[in-house]
């Protein structure tokens, strides 16, 4: 019998392309708000005995965890055997230690609370800095999808001499396996970080890059400060106007256009939350993660 894929709303592109690689069934659900603002969710279709998979990236994740956990409660209540999770950005990872007292770490209590209610977990490049392994925090069988391959894969065909920049000590791990993938230099530079919009960058000396197209990488990309911060100092050094690569484009408010305005050349990002910047697909690098998860 097909395993099934259950795409939460907005979800249904990603959902689609894995039915596809894995030839799963797609199983259409209910999830809704009633006129309350309680959340309504319901399996519409025959799932006894077959494994599950909900697709969910956590993108502002307030909205979507309450309805998701509902859901993967209906799913296994219908009778499925086991219920993954595809989460392609997971969300409040970046919450990994108490900033402040009276402060919690949220991304142990989000990681506490889907173990309880999914078997496994496939997600994409999540924010691993003062927490070194998904498994300190999520307690089920992980997948980590690495983005590195497909950005490197874009930038070698799309950008001519390109030089990769990591913004901060937390992107050398990224821009150092996408510079290795694209056969190209890096340099990653300082960042203090004051507050959510008060960010200050640091950038070495830069100007015997100035044959170089800089591209600036970096995993998440929420107020766009940091890659603003890090623009600036680099046109202020002379160098050419810079592609920006995200591998989540959060993008809250008005970062885009904010970030478009600073004077980045080109704003692209991988396809983990949808994004009129996704250039990078990832579901066949998703696909081949959830494969060796499935039963
Ligand atoms: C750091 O924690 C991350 O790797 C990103 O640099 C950060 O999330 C970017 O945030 P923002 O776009 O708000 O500056």
């Amino acid at each position: 019998m097909k395993l099934v894929v259950i795409a939460m709303p907005g979800n249904e592109r990603l959902a689609d392309q894995l039915a596809d690689h894995l030839a799963l069934e797609r199983v259409a659900a209910i999830v809704r708000r009633f006129p309350d603002g309680e959340s309504h969710v319901r399996v519409e279709a025959s799932i006894e005995e077959r494994h599950a998979l909900i697709v969910c990236t956590l993108d502002r994740p307030d909205d979507k965890l309450v309805p998701l956990l509902l859901l993967s409660c209906a799913v296994r209540e219908a009778g499925a055997r086991s219920v993954g999770l595809v989460a392609p950005y997971l969300a409040y990872m970046r919450q990994d230690t108490r900033f402040k007292p009276g402060e919690t770490i949220s991304a142990r209590h989000i990681g506490a609370w889907i173990s309880r209610h999914v078997d496994w977990l496939v997600t994409v490049d999540p924010h691993l800095h003062r927490i070194a392994d998904l498994s300190q925090v999520y307690s089920i069988p992980s997948r980590i999808v690495p983005a590195a391959d497909s950005v490197a894969r874009w930038v070698r065909s799309q950008v001519r001499q390109p030089l990769l920049i990591g913004p901060d000590e937390e992107s050398a791990q990224w821009v150092g396996a996408v510079a290795q993938r694209a056969n190209a230099p890096f340099i990653v530079l300082t960042k203090h970080r004051r507050g959510d919009r008060d960010v200050e960058v640091s950038v070495p000396d830069v100007e015997r890059w100035q044959s170089h197209t800089p591209v600036l990488v970096d995993d998440i990309v929420s107020t766009a400060r940091t890659m603003i911060e890090t623009v600036g100092h680099l046109r202020r050094a002379g160098l050419a106007a810079p592609v920006c690569v995200a591998v989540h484009a959060v993008f809250a408010q008005t970062a885009f256009e904010d970030l478009r305005v600073a004077g980045a050349t080109d704003i692209v990002s991988c396809d983990t939350i949808e994004h009129p910047s996704n250039r990078i697909a990832l579901a066949p690098a998703i696909a081949a993660s959830v494969r060796e998860l499935l039963p």
